[in-house]
């Protein structure tokens, strides 16, 4: 009662005028705010919205308003790839219809940053013009294996690629006064269980590995808000980390912005509210009455109820919604569909040109093999997906570029049974793609009466589900036939077969990569894939995307397969403890990726940073300078080629021995060319500084950095080596952190 009558009193202040006014929520009143909420009205703040507020439908979730003090809701989006909303809204004529950008892998192996800020730039203009506040994106996780299902969201294997994308994707979209969410904070690596998984993780590889992308993230973009995520780590969920959340994320880090939870329910409030988190979604009323039951029993102090009150006001403030903005329906979808399709030109990866098959020669009419090249997969399932206007499929990109494609086998696959379903998602849930398969004596039609083949396989996966070996990472059977069978004839006619892959993902490349003349990774790229893939064949764009994450030989080949789900094997069951879904170990510790199969010298199908171009670079000796804290280094870079072309120089260190085992090297910047046309030079800029040196120490709880010379690699790839210099540290680094998040079990790490 005697709380009620306070906050009365404060909602009502006098004005100059001698009256009283009402008080309502300003930029800069948040302290008086807080004082006139009442319990119920703060328990309300840190709760999502159960309705579709202020008519954006399709919206993942939003904050709940209090009217009476001016505090609106605002509107929380999906996701990494663009908006994802109902493109239509009843009683309402425009449509809502978001651009599908180029799935996050994709964006990521442009290895440019600039353009994935520009991609940024262009989806955040969408989440200020279609009504919304907030874009629940980019997925930061790493790449842990090549089988987690949403790994098409996400950017590497490693962190320093992850960081950087997500901190030049969030400066594009926090530009247009609209916020972000990194997410899922942290080591939500698998699918299976993902709710309950326990990911057991050493605190070295957890800083050096999973904590890195997210720490560069926030302290160089300043992200709106981060998502906690949805597993356990070490034994307790993240959501209800304090270390994890506060500790390393707000102490350490110095994080200012708001923390949500990944949507799930049915858990307590109060300790997730006490972890760190400032908004609990999709939000239930029990979990309001929860956080005032507990503040009335003194488990939750109203202290920290008034921190993550102000700091959802904070949030609120900065909003649109709050602004007053009139949005338009109308952002420029015109401009952003020429940006997602040179954006995906840029993400996508030529893996193999023998003979210099692409750019094509001579070549008009096109055998185009392939139940997605003609239902292109543009982009992944659940909320990664993006309700998109049209997806240009490869059958009209390669027509839009003028090239003819054959109608009796466009025929038979558009009347292949069922043909949508087996490509399409189902209820927001992934599923396989059925490969048609067609005769050996229509190929050999095929062959006789077409200049080329294109066979285009496909994948598909999504949130809820990892993916499994066989007919997944490994090529199916009729996959298998199909191009063996597509190579055997049209090489007997002295014609070419270009594969194209369409996926979001890794697959087993090194068993068949011989057998065509060019394979070109297309990945996930967007509403306009099939005009981007046609852009690269046609050499209207010369690619320049190389791989953030390393292709194996089998899929057996990475380590932390040894402790991944393998075949979908999670059922819902009240048994525990069950290994890889219950909880995963994870025994490479660091020795993810690259870190790994560089180390412990493992031949792969394709490195880290591999990607072939239709011209040529050569590479100046370098020049490192010891700079105020680190070095600074440069080197130029000259198109020796016949054709305009982007180089990625990509710059790795090997630390001097010390005390701690070490990957041979590690990725520490990484730089890349405007256009250089032939014969052109640019001249590359890098900086690394010692704390980026550093390894984690666990049994100092310390960042350390030895004394001592540090060799320095100029490398096209991890693989290729252009240039070498070195540089000396002068003295010993050393950064004490806490002590925190110390697995509950011992876990034997493997050792080089
Ligand atoms: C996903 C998040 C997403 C949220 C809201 C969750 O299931 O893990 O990435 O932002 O749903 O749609």
């Amino acid at each position: 009662m005697k709380f009620r009558i306070l906050a009365l009193e404060a909602l009502l202040m006098v004005g100059a005028n001698g009256y009283a006014q009402q008080l309502t929520l300003k930029a800069d009143n948040i302290d008086q705010i807080v004082k006139a909420l009442t319990l119920e009205e703060k328990a309300h703040l840190l709760v999502g919205g159960r309705t579709p507020a202020n008519n954006i439908i399709g919206a993942a979730g939003a904050t709940q308003a209090i009217p009476r003090l001016g505090i609106p809701s605002i509107i929380l989006t999906d996701g990494p790839a663009g908006v994802r909303i109902s493109p239509t809204h009843k009683g309402d004529s425009r449509t809502y219809y978001a651009t599908g950008f180029p799935v996050g892998t994709a964006l990521a192996c442009t290895w440019n940053p600039e353009l994935v800020e520009n991609v940024g730039k262009a989806i955040g203009e969408e989440v200020l013009e279609y009504g919304c506040d907030v874009l629940l994106a980019p997925g930061m996780n790493i790449q842990r294996t090549p089988l987690c299902g949403r790994n098409f969201e996400y950017y590497s294997e490693d962190p320093i690629v992850a960081g950087t994308m997500a901190a030049a994707y969030v400066k594009g979209v926090q530009s247009n006064g609209v916020g972000t969410s990194i997410k899922h904070f942290v080591a939500n690596s698998q699918e299976t269980n993902r709710t309950e998984v326990d990911e057991v993780i050493s605190q070295r590889a957890l800083r050096e590995i999973y904590l890195k992308g997210f720490e560069l993230a926030v302290k160089e973009a300043n992200p709106w808000t981060v998502m906690s995520s949805y597993n356990r780590l070490n034994g307790v969920w993240t959501q209800s980390s304090q270390p994890l959340l506060t500790t390393i994320l707000r102490d350490e880090w110095g994080y200012k912005g708001a923390v949500m939870t990944d949507w799930t329910g049915g858990r307590t409030s109060y300790d997730r509210i006490i972890a760190g988190n400032d908004l609990l979604e999709p939000g239930y009323n029990e979990q309001e009455q929860d956080l005032i039951d507990n503040v009335k029993n003194g488990k939750l102090s109203m202290d920290i109820v008034d921190t993550r009150v102000k700091t959802m006001l904070g949030l609120i403030v900065k909003s649109p919604r709050f602004k007053g903005y009139k949005y338009s329906g109308t952002p420029d979808l015109k401009a952003h569909a020429a940006l997602t399709r040179q954006t995906s030109t840029e993400g996508m990866v030529l893996l193999e040109n023998r003979d210099q098959t692409l750019p094509l020669k001579d070549v008009k009419r096109v055998s185009l093999f392939g139940v997605t090249s003609y239902n292109f997969i543009a982009g992944g399932t659940g909320s990664g997906d993006v309700n998109k206007a049209y997806v240009v499929d490869l059958k009209s990109g390669l027509t839009n570029a003028g090239l003819t494609i054959d109608n009796d086998l466009q025929a038979l696959y558009e009347s292949y049974k069922d043909f949508n379903e087996r490509v399409r998602k189902v209820n927001g849930r992934w599923v396989r793609t059925d490969e048609l398969r067609v005769s050996r004596q229509a190929i050999e039609r095929q062959a006789a009466s077409n200049d080329l083949a294109i066979f285009t396989i496909g994948r598909q996966a999504g949130e809820g589900r990892d993916r499994t070996i066989d007919n997944d990472f490994n090529l199916t059977n009729d996959e298998r036939d199909m191009l063996n069978d597509i190579c055997n004839a049209f090489h007997a006619q002295g014609k070419r077969v270009v594969v194209i892959l369409n996926m979001g993902n890794v697959i087993e490349t090194a068993s068949w990569k011989a057998m065509p003349d060019a394979v070109l990774m297309a990945w996930q790229p967007g509403q306009e894939g099939g005009n981007s893939v046609a852009d690269i064949l046609t050499g209207k764009q010369n690619p320049s995307g190389k791989l953030t994450m390393t292709f194996p030989i089998m899929v057996s080949d990475v380590p932390a397969v040894n402790n991944f789900p393998i075949g979908n094997s999670f059922r819902s069951s009240n048994e525990k403890g069950r290994r890889n879904i219950d909880y995963t170990l994870h025994e490479e510790g660091i020795y993810v990726g690259y870190r790994y199969f560089s180390t412990f010298n493992k031949p792969v199908s394709y490195s880290f940073g591999y990607g072939l171009s239709y011209t040529t670079f050569a590479y100046s000796k370098p020049i490192v300078k010891a700079s105020k804290n680190g070095f600074d280094a440069n080197i130029a870079v000259k198109n020796t080629g016949g054709v305009a072309g982007k180089e990625t120089v990509q710059l790795y260190v090997s630390a001097p021995k010390g005390t701690l085992d070490r990957p041979t090297k590690e990725l520490k910047a990484f730089a890349k060319t405007h256009v250089l046309q032939p014969g052109e030079s640019q001249t590359l800029q890098f900086h690394v500084d010692t704390y980026s040196l550093a390894s984690f120490n666990e049994q100092a709880s310390a960042w350390q950095a030895e004394k001592g010379k540090y060799e320095v690699e100029f490398d096209a790839s991890i693989a290729d080596i252009r240039a070498t210099a070195s540089y000396t540290n002068p003295k010993a680094f050393a950064q004490q952190v806490n002590d925190v998040l110390k697995p509950d079990r011992s876990i034997s790490d493997i050792k080089p």
